[in-house]
């Protein structure tokens, strides 16, 4: 397996991800995403976004505001109940979660148990601190609400208490009306959205896997009251599949860095009939989740009708009678993805002596880079600045004259550049170019004519 470690470091190295207000010494959980890193973001929420929205008839999209009323959070159960148990070190006063710090040391599962229940183990096991190794000096765990509050200035009174969305899901509830009415979809159908979520979480320092500021990619499936188990079973069956496919084809994952679990009682949300997480065997600490699939009944829409007062019922065209949309929900981290992304495509050619990020093509930052051979001759410099706007109206190109071709390769070979394009003498006398393949680092010539067919 991988070093995590060596992950993050070609993840600053190279550009893709570097610590948030770094300049100012860094702001915990927080971290920009550079130049490669941006690509590779977009060029997996381009593909989440066509798999899933533009590719089939049953699904709608909407970006909804980040800042939204307090209610919306009340009526989801977030203002009350979202909440992370913590507790805090009173030698060095480190903050950890309570379940990960139990996990970690006493390896027990403590999903749904109170914080009683896990004062209980962090003083039996005689948990000690990560940071300072001191036993018995944690505070009585407490809970921590995730919610970023915001206070809007302009406006008076309740109505300036708003809050940074939780998770992207609530503007598809709080939208299924005015989507029902703006558009001509009819049940089941999806409304999916893309953005970012805010939770002021306390991590574990694992990069971008949980970060207080990420990238959602969630899909709220609505759907007709089921009548019995295995209606629902089918379209959750469906959106299973579907995940599935979108990790190991579309992302090109290895299968056996994937598995399913299925969340037990105690974990599960109340009003979830199911809830099943897609989880990646990621280099630090094994199997986490990546994408949670929950049938979460009618409970939100349900939820909104009570809080806001609006129907938000379907009526049945064949009976007349109204009822409230159930739905099925898979939720991902767009930065989880992105995080996943790296650690399987990471590669040591120890033969080669170089690192290859063997991206998928679809999903690297350029697709070609554009070299040519010396910097410092103006004609091969114009040949390929001519090479470089061909190929870069139909692809993403990186260009680079510094330094050695060698050292041009491997930082190409770092970001996943599946091939490097180098203009050289001869490309002056017969319009040819050398081509070199990330993968098997094989070069050969072509001609300028023939480039775009190669590297599409
Ligand atoms: N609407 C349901 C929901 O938000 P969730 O399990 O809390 O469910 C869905 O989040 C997905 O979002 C997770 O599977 C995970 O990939 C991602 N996620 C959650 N919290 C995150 C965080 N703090 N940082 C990065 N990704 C996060």
């Amino acid at each position: 397996m991988v070093s995590f470690d060596d992950v993050v470091s070609l993840m600053k190295r190279r550009g893709f991800v570097f610590p948030g207000s770094d300049l100012y010494g860094g702001l915990a959980n927080t971290y920009d995403y550079g130049p490669a890193g941006v690509e590779l973001l977009r060029n997996i929420k381009n593909l989440w976004w066509n798999e899933f929205v533009t590719k089939r008839p049953d699904m709608v999209g909407i970006d909804a505001s980040l800042i939204s009323h307090h209610k919306i959070w009340e009526a989801s159960g977030h203002v009350g109940g979202f909440a992370d148990a913590m507790v805090d070190c009173k030698n060095c006063k480190t903050r950890m979660r309570a379940d990960h710090l139990i996990e970690d040391f006493s390896h027990k599962n403590v999903e749904g148990f109170t914080t009683d229940q896990l004062d209980e183990i962090i003083r039996t096991d005689k948990v000690p601190c990560p940071k300072c190794g001191k036993v018995g000096m944690w505070t009585a765990v407490r809970k921590f609400n995730l919610l970023f509050p915001v206070q809007l200035g302009i406006v008076e009174g309740d109505q300036s208490q708003a809050y940074l969305r939780g998770e992207t899901a609530q503007g598809m509830f709080i939208n299924f009306k005015n989507v029902m009415d703006s558009t001509r979809v009819k049940l089941p159908f999806g409304i999916a959205q893309l953005g970012k979520s805010f939770r002021n979480e306390i991590t574990l320092g694992n990069s971008v896997f949980r970060t207080i500021e990420f990238e959602q990619g969630e899909i709220e499936y609505f759907m007709r009251p089921p009548k019995t188990d295995e209606e629902w079973l089918v379209p959750y069956q469906e959106w299973k599949n579907a995940m599935w496919d979108f990790v190991t084809n579309k992302l090109g994952i290895t299968q056996e860095n994937l598995r399913w679990r299925v969340h037990s009682d105690e974990e599960r949300s109340f009003y979830s009939k199911r809830t099943e997480d897609l989880e990646y065997n990621f280099p630090f600490g094994g199997f986490k989740e990546l994408w949670g699939l929950a049938y979460r009944t009618d409970y939100d829409l349900s939820q909104h009708i009570k809080f806001s007062g609006k129907d938000l019922t379907v009526m049945d065209p064949q009976t007349g009678q109204r009822f409230t949309p159930h739905v099925i929900e898979p939720a991902v981290g767009i930065s989880r993805l992105f995080l996943m992304i790296l650690c399987d495509c990471y590669r040591v050619d120890n033969e080669k002596k170089r690192i290859v990020l063997a991206l998928p093509k679809h999903l690297a930052p350029y697709k070609a880079a554009v070299f040519p051979l010396l910097a410092n001759k103006e004609e091969l410099v114009h040949k390929a600045k001519e090479v470089f706007t061909l190929l870069s109206q139909n692809m993403h190109v990186a260009w680079d004259d510094r330094g050695n071709i060698g050292k041009r390769y491997l930082s190409q070979d770092e970001i996943g550049t599946p091939a490097c394009v180098t203009i050289d003498f001869q490309t002056l006398e017969d319009n040819s170019v050398t081509v070199r393949d990330r993968d098997t680092a094989h070069q050969k010539r072509v001609t300028i004519d023939e480039l775009k067919g190669i590297l599409l």
